[in-house]
């Protein structure tokens, strides 16, 4: 979209050892020379956090977190705060992964909490919407992801503090796609539904982005950047897609 810079966002999800730090530093190495034309952000899972903000030091890549708790400390074993994802140098979390909404069962009410958490522990929000296949197939692809935007949506947000990713969740992780013109429908939805409230709001599209499918899908209108799962695991991968944004 002209004057929304760009964003390109790799969600490492439940993979990445030590042994993959490689990929982050090789990424880290080459966001400078991408700087000029796109942000950078890789979400490596919260036990490589510290050392992966460690290596994106002094470079144009950002480092973030894939999930945040809507409190910033206590009694919650296993969680972790935006607090403690900021304290590690991260700059933004994602809130709302469909991953997350239906391993957990996670609300649009406790959706919004977290992205108003990021938002009170100075992160960038990226929060997550999307169709199942049943929802498409039944025409209700715009009701549901209006709905879910409704109620996700932080008090606050802007599009400074906040991004929407649209992952279609028949499309994460099957190499399937929706046509161009369906994203395109979609994301001239998000916009209209988020242009007065924050202008210029980054709307990434993710949901089996890859290297060779990356410059149609960055060019349809109002899609200002990716969400990147699988292939953001190999630094060859992520940087093809964020070049051919
Ligand atoms: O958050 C990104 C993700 O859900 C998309 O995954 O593997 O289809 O690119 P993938």
């Amino acid at each position: 979209t002209p004057g929304i810079r760009p964003l390109v966002a790799g969600n490492w999800k439940m993979n990445g050892l030590r042994a993959r730090l490689g990929e982050i530093k090789r990424v880290a190495d080459a966001s400078d020379a991408l700087a000029p034309n796109c942000d950078l952000l890789l979400c490596p899972p919260a036990t490589l956090t510290y050392v992966a903000t460690t290596l994106a030091q002094d470079t144009a890549l950002c480092i973030g977190g894939q999930d945040c708790h809507p409190e910033s400390s206590g009694a919650h074993t296993g969680d972790v705060s935006a607090a403690m994802l900021a304290d590690c140098f991260a700059t933004h979390v994602i809130a709302g992964h469909s991953e997350r909404r239906a391993d957990h069962g996670e609300s649009d009410d406790l959706v919004r909490q977290k992205a108003e958490a990021a938002h009170a522990a100075g992160l960038i929000a990226i929060v997550c919407v999307g169709e199942t296949r049943f929802e498409r197939e039944n025409g209700e692809t715009i009701a549901v992801v209006g709905r879910q935007l409704e109620g996700s949506l932080p008090v606050g947000a802007t599009a400074r503090n906040t991004v929407i990713a649209y992952e279609p969740v028949w499309a994460i992780g099957t190499g399937l796609t929706p046509s161009l013109e369906d994203i395109g429908e979609v994301h001239d939805f998000l916009r209209q539904r988020t242009e007065t409230l924050a202008p210029g709001m980054r709307l990434l599209y993710g949901g089996s982005v890859k290297p060779d499918n990356a410059g149609a899908i960055m060019g349809v209108a109002n899609v200002d950047g990716a969400l990147v799962g699988g292939a953001s695991l190999d630094a060859g991968g992520f940087l093809a897609i964020a070049e051919a944004t």
